[in-house]
């Protein structure tokens, strides 16, 4: 008897809709020999697909861009909580877990007309906990830091869609972090812009403000084919019902390869330098955990890199922004203008009104003129908030691309370094 299917909706970091597309495709070929993902639509935010267990657990294993991996329970039309309500009792939860977990619920609305969120979750929350204590007397406990199980509601103008999460930490949490910087990047985020650069293993890859080592060690695990999600559990492991089977053949393989990973003395040709030597000892804690071997790494002010390697290849960064992070190594701090509305940390528009500070402004220069003469022939890229910056590095960008981090919507700058022919950009830009 064929495997039953479900429909599945996987959220990523907004921008990363046809990347993610693109990688479920590939991990059903590689993973489960063939098309295993039936794809479906992409909305802002995330890819629907149809596809077995199968499919879903190598989603949360394999995938490098998902936030989640979440398993569609119900859809249905609704007016008012109580619609919600009735939705959420009717659906068979005590297949999928039992009243001795604890569980947690969450709601993402787009334009809908209820008054209040939090009213309609406590709603599907009371429908979870009703049912179960129904069927069986008791009811699970709400433990919102570490729940079992993690129901989902979506909501639009008049509808309502039900998800039990499989992942469980969210998915960006590779289980090797311990040291981060002031802002690291997500890791599914790192991921994402390592594919929209099309860097493939082999050809060099430089982050000269490289932090904690997100975007190297994302794209070590490619280069040595180690599945993001090796090290980690997965929010399914606690349902009442999956493939055990399945998963055990996935899993298997997956630290099969990080083993041999492991032995594999490969130049991978990955180089990061940053200015902080505190930074460089957390990036290469982190390598270590992520069971990567020893990459290039040295402390230097990026105005200062030079290529790391003979052949060009592609530079990637995201500059300190802000007061989240500030650039190091240049002059004192000038004023900031002041926006009059205060500013927050997630605050762009704040941000991109303010006259950058004189110093960051000649950081920014001289970084774009390192690039300008000294990597011709590389492509960069830059991600940022700031969508002044390449005015102030005084080059053109060949495309760009909006991305948000977390909350905070950024641009991923590509510059061609075309040798003798870069496109400069006049100073009063
Ligand atoms: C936004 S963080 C990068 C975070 C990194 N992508 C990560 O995931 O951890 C910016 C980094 O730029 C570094 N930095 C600041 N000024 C620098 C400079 N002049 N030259 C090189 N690196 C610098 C900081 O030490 C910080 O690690």
């Amino acid at each position: 008897m064929a495997p039953p299917l479900f429909d599945w909706f996987v959220p990523c970091p907004r921008g990363l809709e046809a990347p993610l597309a693109a990688e479920l495709a590939e991990i059903g070929a590689r993973h489960l020999g063939g098309a295993a993902f039936k794809a479906g639509a992409h909305v802002p935010g995330g890819v629907h697909f149809r596809g077995g267990w199968a499919a879903g657990m190598a989603a949360n294993l394999h995938s490098r861009i998902a936030s989640r991996v979440l398993l569609k329970i119900a859809h249905g039309p609704y007016r008012n909580e109580n619609d919600i309500y009735e939705l959420a009792y009717q659906q068979q939860w005590e297949q999928w877990f039992t009243p001795n977990q604890t569980m947690r619920v969450d709601i993402t609305a787009i334009k809908s007309p209820l008054r209040s969120l939090e009213f309609a979750t406590l709603r599907v929350k009371d429908a979870v906990c009703d049912r179960l204590r129904e069927l069986s007397g008791s009811r699970p406990s709400i433990d919102t830091a570490q729940p079992d199980v993690r129901v989902f509601a979506f909501l639009t103008i008049n509808e309502c869609t039900l998800y039990l999460d499989t992942s469980g930490e969210p998915l960006f949490k590779r289980g090797w972090r311990l040291d981060k910087g002031a802002a690291p990047l997500r890791e599914n985020l790192a991921a994402g812009i390592l594919r929209l650069t099309g860097w493939t293993p082999g050809t060099p890859l430089y982050d000269p403000m490289c932090g904690s080592g997100t975007f190297l060690a994302e794209a070590a695990q490619v280069a040595l084919d180690i599945a993001p999600g090796v090290e980690r559990r997965f929010g399914f492991e606690k349902l009442k019902q999956y493939d055990v089977n399945a998963w055990q053949k996935l899993k298997v393989a997956a630290v099969d390869a990080k083993r041999a990973a492991r032995a594999s003395r490969a130049d991978l040709q990955i180089f990061g330098s940053d200015i902080s030597g505190d930074m460089l000892e957390k990036a290469r804690a982190n390598l270590d955990r992520a069971g990567l071997p020893d990459l290039s790494l040295k402390q230097l002010d990026a105005r200062n890199m030079v290529p790391p390697a003979d052949a060009p290849g592609i530079l990637v960064a995201n500059p300190p922004y802000g007061e989240r992070i500030e650039v190091r190594g240049r002059g004192p701090r000038g004023e900031l203008r002041d926006t009059g509305r205060g500013r927050r940390e997630d605050d762009d528009d704040a941000f991109t009104r303010a006259q950058p500070d004189p110093a960051d402004a000649e950081f920014f220069v001289s970084f774009g003129n390192a690039l300008k003469q000294r990597f011709p022939g590389w492509r960069a890229y830059v991600l940022t908030s700031d969508r002044k910056l390449p005015g102030l590095m005084r080059l053109r960008e060949s495309t760009k691309t909006p991305l948000f981090n977390g909350a905070l919507e950024c641009r991923l700058f590509r510059f061609d370094l075309v040798a003798g022919s870069v496109r400069n950009r006049p100073t009063s830009e």
